[in-house]
């Protein structure tokens, strides 16, 4: 989604911002701009292209003051009139992350009143309601107040006035921000990556608050209106962990990044002996003692983490367990049980509908609710009572590969947990389980070594428009989840069933052109798998079969056979999903995809 980056400096500080807009393509834009002051004036340059385009078009242009924007289009099309900064009356410009709910109303009194709207956005009016205060005599920062207090919706906003280069004001309410402090020099962002070239003192700026940034120094309001000391973190992020290295993609890089991401995740509890509840926060132990049941929020592949989730805790842990997408829940009438134990799963932790997910079961009564995220100064976690963080590192590619492994990792120990509380877990298993989770890099490892035949399996797609993907049980989530890889970065139709309902409907769509993906694990489901294979077979599907060891599938005419290293028991799904999601990565190769920014696509979901 729309990346904000700002910064004023003694030095030029365009570099700075085309630097900072580079480093958040990831999050996925589809024109992007800025503003510097100089002379008293506002200079802006905007573009539909990538940011390399802007950093061409801005050869000539320098400052020491400004804010820049990749835009992800939502109200008005992709075009440079939409892209940010918007101007009012070449005095204010601003930057806008989010979505204004009454800007219609807003632009109607702001035009009535004299404002020459230029876009079809609703972040326009940010900057002449802005300005409406600022031409009563107000400072850049009482205007700015003022105008935020007459917004609905959600925003993370920068702004700069033509005549006044020595302040900055930013603002966030529902979308993230953050300041980064340096040696004379501050800068604002969306997020920490963007500033990692010029600091790594970083302030999070809290629900509501609005600072005003300058060369030396900055100053933070609460949501009252009240001076906030926020603390200065040290990120952790380290230059390199943002780089590709030897990788032709992140999406390639971050897969194989996951046995050193499940190693961290796992550091703690694999150097230990037993499982407590206290990995999950200081009164974890407490609030697992009242619960009788499992809610899990999420989105996207963060969902199917939690699809995944719902057989083990309920197998394992015997603890009753629904698993809802966060935008249906957020708005459907459901009866809640306030000794259910409210998960929501999120990479970002800023996702607009997961966060609004978690605020309606508190508004509901739910009082206990844990968090899986993977960057510890998210919404989320500060929404949440308990917490567990991945540690996955950045992910770049848009599209979920270590996040929602070390995601399963922290389910899969939430539900061991849980388990143990509750007396389903003898010592035996109990050590059983922590060994399966100490080779599990290594497992990962192993899966990894498929890649050179994951690719070659791969050519075999390039020209397919729909594919089948097939799971059963703990596996159908895995099909899920490798139908959203493939539809995601290759662009390729893909849905996936669980096996046993082939011939209840989508058995029809099965013909020669139509690639069926199976996950066939060594267990309890694999004979009735195999059935299901046959019905395929029969109509002259092509499969492409995972098969764990053991299960004895041999290419065959219309069998291509990926032979998976090892049965990985409750944590195949991990082993397997590695595999789909080098399938889906080869396929979009093949296609000539922006894998790491598909189209339409946005990293992080900070809008509805
Ligand atoms: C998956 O590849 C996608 N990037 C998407 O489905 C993602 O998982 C979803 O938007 C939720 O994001 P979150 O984990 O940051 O909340």
């Amino acid at each position: 989604m729309c990346g904000i980056i700002g910064a004023i400096a003694q030095r030029n500080v365009v570099p700075i911002l085309l630097q900072g807009l580079q480093r958040l393509e990831y999050r996925g834009y589809d024109s992007a701009g800025l503003v510097v002051v100089e002379n008293n004036e506002l200079q802006r340059i905007r573009s539909t292209g990538r940011v390399a385009e802007l950093t061409t078009r801005s050869a000539a242009t320098s400052g020491h003051i400004g804010i820049a924007h990749t835009r992800w289009a939502t109200h008005g099309v992709p075009s440079e009139r939409n892209a940010h900064p918007h101007l009012s009356s070449n005095l204010i410009a601003v930057v806008h992350n989010g979505i204004i709910e009454n800007y219609e109303e807003l632009r109607t009194r702001l035009t009535a009143q004299g404002s020459v709207f230029t876009s079809d956005t609703d972040s326009e009016v940010i900057a002449h309601l802005i300005n409406s205060y600022y031409a009563r005599g107000n400072s850049l920062l009482v205007a700015t107040q003022a105008a935020l207090a007459e917004l609905v919706g959600a925003y993370a906003i920068g702004v700069v006035a033509a005549d006044n280069p020595s302040q900055l004001i930013c603002a966030r309410k529902g979308s993230p921000l953050l300041l980064g402090v340096g040696i004379d020099e501050h800068f604002i962002a969306s997020d920490v990556s963007a500033l990692l070239p010029v600091t790594k003192n970083v302030v999070y700026l809290e629900e509501g608050d609005v600072a005003e940034v300058s060369l030396h120094g900055y100053r933070i309001f609460d949501a009252k209106g009240q001076a906030v000391e926020r603390p200065v973190h040290v990120s952790k992020l380290s230059n390199a962990s943002m780089e590709l290295g030897e990788y032709r993609h992140y999406m390639q890089k971050e897969i194989h990044e996951q046995p050193q991401a499940l190693a961290d995740t796992l550091e703690g509890v694999c150097n230990s002996q037993s499982l407590i509840p206290g990995i999950f926060g200081a009164e974890a132990a407490a609030a697992f003692e009242q619960v009788e049941s499992i809610l899990i929020l999420a989105c996207g592949t963060s969902h199917h983490a939690g699809l995944v989730a719902r057989y083990w805790l309920e197998e394992i842990a015997g603890i009753p367990c629904t698993v809802e997408i966060a935008s249906e829940y957020r708005y459907r009438v459901s009866v809640p049980n306030p000794k259910s134990l409210v998960v929501t799963i999120s990479q970002s932790g800023e996702t607009a509908d997961t966060l609004a997910a978690l605020n309606h079961a508190k508004a509901l009564g739910h009082p206990h609710t844990l968090s899986i995220c993977n960057v510890p100064e998210s919404a989320l976690v500060r929404l949440s009572k308990l917490h567990f963080l991945t540690r996955a590192g950045p992910e770049i590619g848009v599209a979920s590969t270590k996040a929602f492994t070390t995601q399963l990792a922290a389910l899969f120990l939430l539900t061991l947990v849980l388990a143990k509380q509750r007396g389903r877990l003898s010592a035996e298993k109990e050590q059983r389980h922590l060994h399966a989770l100490r080779h599990l890099p290594s497992a990962v490892q192993l899966v990894l070594k498929l890649e050179p035949d994951i690719a070659q399996m791969a050519e075999r797609f390039t020209d397919k428009r729909h594919a089948l993907f097939l799971g059963r049980g703990l596996h159908y989530p895995i099909a899920l989840e490798g139908a959203l890889k493939l539809k995601e970065i290759s662009y390729i139709h893909a849905e996936a069933y669980p096996a046993g309902e082939l011939k209840h409907g989508p058995l029809a769509l099965v013909d020669k052109d139509m690639p069926v993906i199976a996950v066939a694990t060594n267990d309890a489901l694999l004979e009735k798998l195999k059935s299901n294979l046959q019905e395929v077979r029969a109509r002259g599907g092509e499969l492409y079969v995972f098969a764990d060891a053991g299960t004895r599938f041999h290419s065959s005419e219309g069998v291509h056979l990926m032979q998976m290293p090892e049965h990985a028991g409750y944590l195949s799904p991990i082993l397997h999903t590695i595999a789909l999601q080098l399938l889906a990565y080869y396929v979009a190769l093949q296609k000539g995809t922006d894998v790491d920014k598909p189209r339409n696509l946005a990293k992080s979901v900070t809008v509805e």
